[in-house]
């Protein structure tokens, strides 16, 4: 595929406002997503594998891993939508056309995720207090957790075979013979499937260090669970991050000739600094982490090393498409819009904002009370402006669409 054919699928309109803006999103916004779907894998395997457990305190993480589970479902898919639509602005000829060749896998995608999720409620609902009752329906669970491992691997997919511009005609029509039932998967890479997906134990493991934090915050009276919470994600740490690491060379290793050389720059050894430092951070920390806020701050340490992963995997796309096939996406035709770009970050920064920080102050304050949590006047106005801003929100929507429309 000439890089003339791949600029003429652009969208002729052009983009909104400054590509790299969409850039920058897609990268901080995947790293989100998949620092979700890292706690999501990771705690629904905890979760199974304590409900199976005889020992108090396995029984007790179970409990809490099947909430985070079902909370870390809705944050992965919610937070997944933002690099989709900031992938499919930029890199449209790339993400279209792979989504078209595989397009009975996307369709199915829908479906798989709710099925999944489904199945991971129905464990929660038929779960209510694992750590006093015997597990029940665990086989909810396990399909669950192969649901999404079905769907992160259609979305793999999707991303791989953006890279191979080269083998779409072939893929469309094998051997000359036109194939449109978009039924196949035709590219994929075991080694950097496994990474991003096997990532989630020691990102569950540095979570378990902020779980730990925070219950010290609310009082936990049961030392040894708080030790069992150090020790197990120490070593969901240490055993992950070395996984990930075998994973992220393998990974390298395989790259396609032409950019055969990124294995052995900057990106891959940043990823992988950032990792090590990530699963070393709470160790390092040894008493601190008893202390204030440090608690926290493995948490706060292990977001910026997803960001640095998700920068390396865009770097792959950027020596891949521009590198080798000549596609820029930061040279696409500017129609810059300032009311949906204004809108955007508006509804980002001050709606977004305030509903998040009320949700989570109410979380968090809950969480910490003994008995029952009564939100205070400054909360309880920071939930009203949330609901204000969201009518507010809703009236501009409808203006400004009636407005254009009528004008
Ligand atoms: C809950 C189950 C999900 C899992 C386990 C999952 C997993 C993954 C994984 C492993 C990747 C990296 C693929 C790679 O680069 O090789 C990925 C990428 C991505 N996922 Fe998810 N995902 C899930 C759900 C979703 C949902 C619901 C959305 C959107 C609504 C979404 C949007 C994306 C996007 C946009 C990318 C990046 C595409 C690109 O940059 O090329 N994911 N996901």
């Amino acid at each position: 595929m000439d890089t003339a054919m791949l600029y003429a699928l652009r969208d002729p309109l052009g983009v909104p406002a400054h590509p790299v803006i969409f850039l920058v999103l897609a990268v901080l916004t995947w790293a989100l997503h998949i620092a979700a779907v890292h706690v999501l894998l990771g705690s629904s395997a905890l979760a199974i594998r304590g409900a199976f457990s005889a020992q108090d305190h396995w029984r007790r993480l179970a409990d809490a891993m099947v909430n985070t589970a079902k909370v870390a479902v809705s944050v992965a898919i919610v937070i997944g939508v933002a690099p989709l639509l900031f992938v499919q602005v930029i890199y449209d000829p790339f993400w279209y056309t792979s989504n078209v060749l595989s397009a009975w896998w996307v369709i199915a995608f829908i479906f798989i995720l709710i099925v999944a999720t489904l199945a991971l409620f129905i464990f929660y609902a038929m779960n209510y207090e694992i750590r006093h009752k015997k597990v029940r329906a665990p086989s909810a669970m396990i399909i669950a957790i192969i649901g999404f491992l079905v769907v992160g691997f259609i979305m793999h997919a999707l991303s791989v075979q953006t890279l191979e511009p080269d083998q779409w005609r072939e893929w469309y029509a094998p051997n000359g013979v036109i194939d449109a039932s978009g039924r196949s998967i035709h590219a994929f890479d075991p080694w950097r499937f496994g990474f991003f997906i096997l990532l989630s134990f020691p990102v569950i493991g540095i979570w378990l260090f902020g779980y730990r934090r925070y219950l010290q915050g609310a009082g936990e009276s049961d030392a040894g669970y708080l030790d069992f919470l150090q020790r197990l994600g120490t070593r969901l740490g240490a055993v992950g991050g070395v996984i990930s690491l075998i994973l992220l060379t393998l990974w390298m290793r395989g790259l396609p000739e032409d950019i055969s050389d990124f294995a052995t720059g900057i990106w891959p050894i940043a990823a992988a600094a950032a990792l090590i430092v990530a699963v070393a951070y709470p160790v390092l920390l040894g008493k601190r982490l008893d202390r204030g806020m440090w608690g926290y701050t493995p948490v706060l340490v292990a977001t910026v090393a997803m960001i640095v992963v998700a920068t390396m995997r865009e770097a792959v796309r950027w020596v891949t498409l521009f590198g080798v096939h000549g596609y820029n996406p930061l040279d696409y035709k500017i129609a810059m819009d300032w009311y949906s770009t204004g809108l955007f970050f508006l509804t980002f920064g001050v709606l977004g904002g305030t509903i998040v920080a009320y949700l989570l102050t109410i979380a968090w304050q809950a969480g910490q009370t003994e008995g029952t949590y009564t939100p205070s006047r400054a909360v309880n106005l920071l939930g009203t402006a949330g609901v204000v801003l969201l009518l507010l929100w809703i009236a501009q929507y409808f203006g400004f669409g009636l407005w254009t429309a009528y004008k």
